[in-house]
């Protein structure tokens, strides 16, 4: 089976419909990893040389800050072999300002402040606002950057970015994270790079997707150590060059297919996977009495029981906040109870109520939800309202007694590379179509006839 969706329609208006009581069995080849590849994307602005990329997964957020690169003048070319590659040429940037419009659409864009400033010596941008899961600020970016030499102005919902001293030169400083967020470390990383001097970072942040950006720059001819630890050290260097650069395996995707079968008491075998980036979830697989055997880049898991464990959110080599969702409808299914607390953002819990209403029994108080594993989960019209609650959504479906239809695909296409093909793989009974036609399916009786000419004539 090839594993890749011809879908060429909008996914707001798609659904999912997947038959509960599902087993899983099989191997399942996991993505590049989204979080790298979209840094990876904005760091190849750094050289005016070409910077080849394999194994980029397919995603809409991926998309996404392609069409704002090449807004910008960055040119790509396709492997029509590999369509996991790609090869960026920034030789031909003609402007510092990012188009509003597109840049409101992604978060992840503001990752190009740092190398536009570093190569350009200004950047203008839409200021990320709060998303679905949170505020997050962006103050760490903001005071790093003015720590290098940068001024900058926030007007009007713009960012305006400009170096103020003569030859346009970031000068290394000595920064420290009030908070080790992700974004600010590889931010200030890739701004630091063709910085005058040494920058040092610390309370950096840890997770691998940093290990990968510092991998590649240093290939590129940057001078980065200690990526990995909380102080790094980047010694400016001229100029950057090109070079080919392959995305480490997605861990978060990796951890819900791992979840996945386990809240369907499965075997399955996911691979490639990097299993020390996993070992914060695999501890508490084990813990809740998945067996786990790890050879090389695959890791199989087999499941006979969920018992209830206590999981907290925290950064890298902590519990990902990412999995905090697709974890939860695991322990649905726990025998006992267990705490999930959210350390991380304010308003990641949103996948509670929609378990809810499948018959789950979760307080939540405080971002800490108190689940009380249930017998059976109820099939339903259900809705994901941002990336890993749909996943975690799709799970619980998985494990129902009857059939739901999910939505939110808009969500789930951002981060999740062929995700239902991927589960249909492995015997999930999974199939993707418009809302609309699953409606008409859902309403199939008499009486809701008027219903369904009303859905034919919309
Ligand atoms: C990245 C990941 C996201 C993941 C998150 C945490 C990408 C594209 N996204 O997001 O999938 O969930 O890391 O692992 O890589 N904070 C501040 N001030 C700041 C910046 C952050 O207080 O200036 C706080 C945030 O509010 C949050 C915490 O730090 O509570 C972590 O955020 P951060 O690490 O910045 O997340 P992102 O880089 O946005």
């Amino acid at each position: 089976m090839i594993c890749e969706s011809n879908n060429k329609s909008n996914p707001k208006f798609e659904s999912l419909k997947i038959n509960g009581k599902c087993s899983l069995q099989g191997e399942v080849k996991i993505s590049g990893a989204k979080n790298s590849a979209l840094v990876l994307l904005a760091a190849s602005l750094l050289t005016q040389e070409k910077v080849c990329l394999t194994n980029v997964p397919n995603l809409s957020d991926i998309k996404k800050l392609k069409n704002i690169l090449e807004s910008i003048g960055v040119k790509f070319s396709k492997n029509i072999n590999d369509k996991n590659q790609l090869i960026i040429n920034s030789k031909n940037i003609h402007t510092s300002d990012l188009p509003v419009n597109l840049v409101n659409e992604l978060r992840a864009s503001f990752f190009c402040i740092g190398p536009l400033l570093a190569v350009l010596g200004r950047a203008s941008l839409a200021l990320p606002g709060g998303c679905n899961i949170g505020e997050r600020p962006i103050k760490e970016h903001i005071k790093g950057l003015e720590a290098l030499g940068a001024t900058i102005n926030t007007k009007d919902g713009l960012i305006k970015a400009k170096i103020k001293n003569y030859n346009q030169k970031l000068i290394g400083a000595k920064i420290s994270l009030g908070c080790p967020s992700v974004g600010a470390t590889e931010t200030l990383i890739m701004a630091a790079t063709l910085a005058e001097g040494e920058t040092i970072i610390s309370n950096a942040a840890r997770e691998p997707e940093i290990q990968d950006l510092c991998e590649m720059l240093n290939k590129m001819g940057a001078k980065i150590s200690g990526a990995g630890n909380s102080t790094i050290t980047i010694n400016g260097v001229k100029n950057l060059k090109g070079c080919s650069h392959r995305v480490i395996p997605d861990r978060i995707e990796a951890g819900t297919f791992l979840i996945a079968a386990a809240a369907t008491f499965s075997s399955i075998t996911i691979s490639p996977a990097i299993p020390s980036h996993l070992n914060a979830l695999i501890d508490k697989l084990k813990e809740s009495g998945s067996e786990i055997t790890i050879k090389n880049n695959s890791i199989a898991i087999k499941t006979a029981r969920i018992n209830a464990v206590n999981i907290e959110t925290a950064p890298f080599p902590g519990f990902p906040t990412d999995l905090q969702a697709p974890f939860t409808a695991l322990m649905l299914k726990a025998k006992g109870q267990s705490s999930i607390k959210e350390t991380m953002f304010e308003n990641r819990m949103n996948h509670i109520e929609v378990l809810n209403q499948m018959g789950a029994s979760i307080k939540l108080e405080n971002n800490i939800a108190t689940v009380t594993g249930v017998k059976n989960l109820l099939g339903k019209n259900l809705k994901g309202s941002d990336l890993r609650s749909t996943a975690a959504i799709i799970i619980a479906a998985l494990t129902s007694d009857n059939i739901s239809f999910v939505q939110g695909l808009e969500h789930l296409d951002r981060g999740y590379e062929n995700f239902e093909c991927k589960l249909k793989k492995l015997g999930a009974n999974i199939s993707r179509d418009t809302t609309k036609n699953f409606l008409k399916i859902y309403l199939s009786d008499e009486k809701n006839i008027d219903i369904i000419k009303k859905l034919d004539a919309a």
